[in-house]
């Protein structure tokens, strides 16, 4: 039963309403990881008129019913901010849940993010934002500031559930058995700042459709192993028949080691458990409350006399529907897209994580930066952005740091995660990700709204080292201490291939900040910052030049992520730029054509090929089936991004089960460059929101034939191309209300659009509607012809 989000009219007017409930805690509850707690309050209607509204929210998460309905399907509400500083209400209208006479509404709570184990197993934060679980709920007569009927006060009465235990990493802990247990302990208000209350500004985490099991065996300890054939970030739902008392007990993995054995030792310490007893008779149906897992697998054991009858994997997400497709000649590129979503949907569960499975599952920043326009193709993000957005600024330091993670467990404690803030790369998610939704949206009020942060970011970088070349330290903790290109492979470690040094990275993030952000001001009309960011941009840019670019054209260590970065942010001087694709093309025949880029290189690798012409070895590098490389993944059976190139590698050994996730969608940002580059449309900066779409393919033959949509706003766009011999067939549709601009470098000849010839290098307005563009492409600058064995096989 689905109840919707109701805007009230005070939400509407920007008026978050002033609050007559108070916040109270279930007096039962007994603290962290002991049994979750509900409470409930009696009250009357008189009659039911249809807009009765519940506003609702909680410190911990929360699940409401009234008379023994659930209120909305939404899941993990309120959801994850900057609790000390942003807590999220919701507003439901429950007239369908009201009867006349007399009602009784409860709230479920649970620790969720607010006081269950936050951050890796060595340094655990518990109670992170507060050691008492709370809930504030009003239900009021219509959607405005209507009378009251209900509001939480110390009149409520709380009593213990079923969930013995639960928390985000650890999993849940119920027993049947304990099910519709009294009300037997009362109520406290805590003292609650009100004006942390703010109306939710995203899309609800809801489930996605179910996954049946592909699979099933038994272990040789007596377990029955489910495979769904998907890695996915949501839960299981079991029915189970059996006697009281009997246990079910589920672990899950997302891989399988080289023996097809259940492994799952990269989740560290979260237990990713559930644990069901039953209270016996009828089939009984469970599905956790309080918790996801990243899984594909899992692991069922029973003690007692009881029998699964059904499983089902249930993804949950924030995103739905997909909003893209993108088809190819090669079905493991097309997989590789399908990965990518799978990988977003697992990830983006109320906040935009690293991971869904480790003790860690944390708002990086780097990870949302880099894939934020790939993110914005394949669903809508738009609400889910900004609330995140909102999250960042609350967390940003005095000085201008913006942490590693948001919402930000380590600003809660400093003792245990000294500096954790302040990383190029990563703190500049406050320029890229309000900017990716100006393009992808044509949202301004994000940019105005976060203009001050961006300045103050882009001024703490220029302090790390006072000047245009930024030398961050090497310790973690120190201040500007940056992850530089992380997880950059290094090849065989008896003679590793050069990697980008922090400096480079860190100044040519700079740089992109600087420029990014005067841009940004001088749309928004202020002058004087637009100015001065200027000024630091071509500082950045000279001294960059003079410091890393060398007369023979190498940059920096002579990585493919110093060349990648610097072509695609133009930082190469013009007259260098034959010079510097010569030693581009060595850096990647030293890495045997393969991908010798991290987090940040990698989005700019496929773009800074394309950007030089080098369209045979873009095609090379991004096929290829070998490790470090998108397909081999793919190749071994992947069924969401991993996060290292190698994590499982040739011979089926499982890399560094510490540090490896097989779900981490920062890799899949190579889907931007699909849409972008090889069905060729953008939106354009001067008519963002797609508004004005350009259309610019980079013909690839081995991916030929090309189809990809994208649904906006409008309509849907769509873009694809056909190869015969060297003639391209293009054909486009622009949605109703926009217009597409048709760009054909010099490399293109006997351009046809719509029947009438245009010449190359010029812009060919289009307008909404179908079009059908032929041109003629020249033979592709070749890729790079391999040794066919080397010693130099990245690693
Ligand atoms: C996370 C990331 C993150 C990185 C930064 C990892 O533990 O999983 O994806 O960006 O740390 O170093």
């Amino acid at each position: 039963m689905d109840t919707t989000h109701v805007r009230g009219a005070a939400e509407l007017a920007g008026n978050t309403h002033s609050w007559q409930a108070q916040m109270i805690r279930p007096l039962c509850d007994e603290g962290v990881g002991t049994p979750a707690s509900f409470l409930s309050k009696r009250f009357d209607v008189p009659s039911v008129t249809g807009s009765e509204t519940l506003r609702i929210s909680a410190l911990g998460l929360y699940r409401c019913f009234i008379n023994g309905q659930r209120v909305a399907a939404d899941l993990m509400t309120p959801g994850w901010t900057a609790y000390d500083k942003r807590l999220i209400y919701q507003v439901y209208n429950v007239s369908d849940h009201l009867k006349p006479g007399e009602n009784e509404i409860v709230v479920w709570l649970a620790d969720g993010w607010y006081r269950s184990q936050l951050m890796w197993g060595n340094r655990p934060v518990f109670n992170c934002w507060g050691n008492e679980i709370a809930t504030i709920a009003e239900l009021r007569a219509d959607a405005g500031s209507g009378d009251l009927i209900v509001g939480t006060d110390e009149t409520w009465r709380s009593g213990l559930l079923p969930v013995r235990k639960s928390g985000i990493y650890f999993g849940e802990i119920y027993d049947a058995r304990l099910e519709d247990r009294p009300a037997d302990s009362g109520a406290a208000a805590i003292e609650f700042d009100m004006a942390r209350l703010v109306w939710h500004d995203s899309p609800p985490v809801r489930e996605l459709d179910p996954l049946p099991a592909i699979g099933s065996w038994m272990d040789e300890a007596g377990r029955t192993v489910y495979d769904f054939g998907q890695n996915a970030g949501g839960y299981v739902a079991l029915t189970i028949e059996g006697e009281a008392g009997a246990r079910v007990i589920v672990e899950h993995a997302e891989i399988l080691d080289k023996n097809g054995q259940f492994e799952n030792s990269n989740y560290r310490t979260a237990a990713a458990r559930l644990e069901y007893t039953l209270k016996g008779g009828a089939p009984e149906h469970y599905r956790p409350h309080f918790t996801f897992q990243g899984f594909r697998y899992a692991r069922v054991s029973i003690e007692g006399s009881a029998s699964v009858t059904d499983i089902l994997s249930i993804p949950i997400s924030s995103v739905a529907p997909v909003a893209a497709s993108f088809k190819c000649a090669q079905p493991l590129v097309n997989r590789l897209v399908e990965n990518t979503i799978w990988s977003q949907r697992s990830n983006f569960i109320d906040v935009p994580t690293d991971c869904p499975q480790r003790d860690e599952r944390l708002g990086w920043t780097g990870d949302a930066q880099i894939f934020a326009s790939a993110a914005c193709y394949l669903h809508d993000c738009h609400g889910f952005f900004v609330k995140w957005l909102h999250d960042l600024m609350a967390d940003q330091r005095e000085d201008g740091a913006i942490p590693h993670v948001s919402p930000d467990p380590t600003r809660m404690r400093p003792d245990l995660y000294p500096g954790f803030f302040g990383s190029t790369g990563w703190g500049d998610a406050i320029i890229i990700v309000p900017h990716t939704l100006y393009l992808h949206y044509g949202d301004t009020a994000i940019l105005s709204e976060t203009l001050p942060a961006m300045v103050k970011w882009v001024d703490f970088v220029w302090s790390i080292s006072n000047g245009p070349i930024v030398s961050p330290p090497r310790e973690w903790g120190q201040r500007g201490f940056s992850f530089g290109d992380w997880l950059q492979p290094k090849g065989p470690s008896a003679k590793p291939l050069p990697t980008v040094s922090d400096d480079v990275a860190a100044t040519i993030y700079l740089y992109i900040a600087a420029t990014l952000v005067a841009d940004i001001a001088a749309r928004m009309g202020e002058t004087e910052t637009a100015t001065r960011m200027r000024g630091m941009s071509d500082e950045v840019k000279r001294a960059f030049a003079h410091e890393f670019i060398t007369p023979a054209g190498r940059i920096g260590n002579d990585d493919q992520t110093s060349y990648a970065l610097a072509i695609v942010h133009d930082l190469v001087p013009e007259a260098m730029t034959e010079k510097v694709r010569e030693q581009f093309r060595h850096a990647i025949a030293r890495c045997d054509g393969r991908i010798g880029t991290g987090f940040i290189g990698t989005p700019a690798l496929l773009p800074a090929l394309v950007k030089l012409g080098e369209l045979g070895l873009a095609q090379q590098v991004f096929l290829q089936e070998e490790v470090p490389g998108w397909l081999y993944q793919v190749k071994r059976g992947a069924t969401t991004i991993w996060e290292r190139w190698d994590a499982i590698q040739e011979d089926g050994s499982i890399y560094h089960p510490q540090m490896n996730s097989y779900n981490h969608y920062a890799y899949g940002a190579v889907c931007q460059w699909l849409f972008e580059s090889v069905a060729g449309f953008r939106p354009d900066p001067e008519k963002p929101g797609f508004k004005r779409i350009v259309f610019e393919p980079a013909i690839l033959p081995e991916l030929g034939p090309v189809t990809a949509t994208h649904v906006i706003g409008q309509g849907e766009i769509f873009a694809g191309w056909t190869l015969s011999g060297d003639n391209v067939t293009y054909k486009v549709t622009v949605p109703d209300g926009c217009e597409g601009l048709l760009r054909l470098g010099q490399d293109y000849s006997e351009i046809v659009v719509d029947g009438r010839s245009v010449s190359a290098g010029t812009d060919t307005l289009l307008a909404a509607g179908t079009h059908e563009i032929t041109f003629v492409i020249q033979t592709l600058r070749p890729g790079l012809v391999l040794a066919e064995a080397s010693n130099n096989v990245p690693k």
